[in-house]
């Protein structure tokens, strides 16, 4: 195994399973002998997490559509420059639940933004890091929001407001990561998340495997 830095995103809708996902390739990868960073965005560390707290509480229901895309990449900013930067330096696998392609598709996408508005806050944010693999884990949007607003009901505090969105914002998502996938398939791949679990286990696995 090389031991050079790798960053790897996941990416799908709500409820897509991608957490489990990333999680179980966390696990493959610290047996095979690889120093694991596990982040999730909105967060990772605390100031990022607070700022988490301010863009999912339900009761923001004003939040605007500008501010709420800076708060995202406020939060990606501080988890790029305290946490997956250095790791990476150090020469560390970094596996993000989420990361800009989100911003591509629920903000410059779902909420009408445009793709250009958020890569020039990429640039700013991220300053040319860029993941070297994505994890598309694959569902249609309307089981995925299902059991995303079937998980929140049994949550005391639930992070609703994104949930909160009408069919028709999943459906634009859906096929905006598409779309993403489709112009850098190279970087995104696709993975059936229909199937189960031990199965998508395994594709991802297959994927990661030759990169580190
Ligand atoms: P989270 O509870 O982490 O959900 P999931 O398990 O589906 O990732 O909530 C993250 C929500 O934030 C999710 O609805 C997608 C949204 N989001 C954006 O709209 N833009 C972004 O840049 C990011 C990182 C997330």
């Amino acid at each position: 195994m090389k031991q050079s830095g790798i960053f790897i995103t996941f990416e799908g809708m709500d409820g897509s399973g991608k957490t489990t996902q990333m999680h179980r390739l966390a696990d493959r990868l610290r047996a095979a002998g690889r120093t694991v960073l596990v982040t999730a965005e909105p967060g990772g560390p605390p100031i990022a997490r607070a700022i988490r707290r301010i863009i999912l509480d339900a009761a923001n229901t004003e939040m605007s559509s500008v501010a709420e895309v800076l708060l995202y990449f406020a939060s990606r900013a501080q988890n790029v420059d305290q946490w997956i930067r250095p790791a990476l330096e150090r020469g560390e696998v970094v596996l993000s639940d989420r990361f800009t392609d989100s911003s591509v598709v629920y903000q410059g996408v779902g909420r009408g933004l445009g793709v250009a508005t958020i890569l020039d806050l990429d640039r700013i944010a991220c300053r040319g890091l860029k993941p070297d693999l994505t994890i598309l884990v694959d569902v249609d949007p309307e089981p995925s929001l299902a059991r995303a607003r079937a998980r929140n009901a049994a949550e005391p505090h639930p992070e609703t407001r994104l949930d909160d969105e009408s069919m028709d914002f999943h459906r634009r998502v859906h096929a905006a990561y598409h779309a993403l996938a489709a112009a850098e398939p190279g970087r995104i791949k696709i993975i059936d998340g229909r199937a189960p679990i031990e199965d998508i286990e395994r594709s991802v696995w297959e994927v990661v495997a030759p990169h580190v």
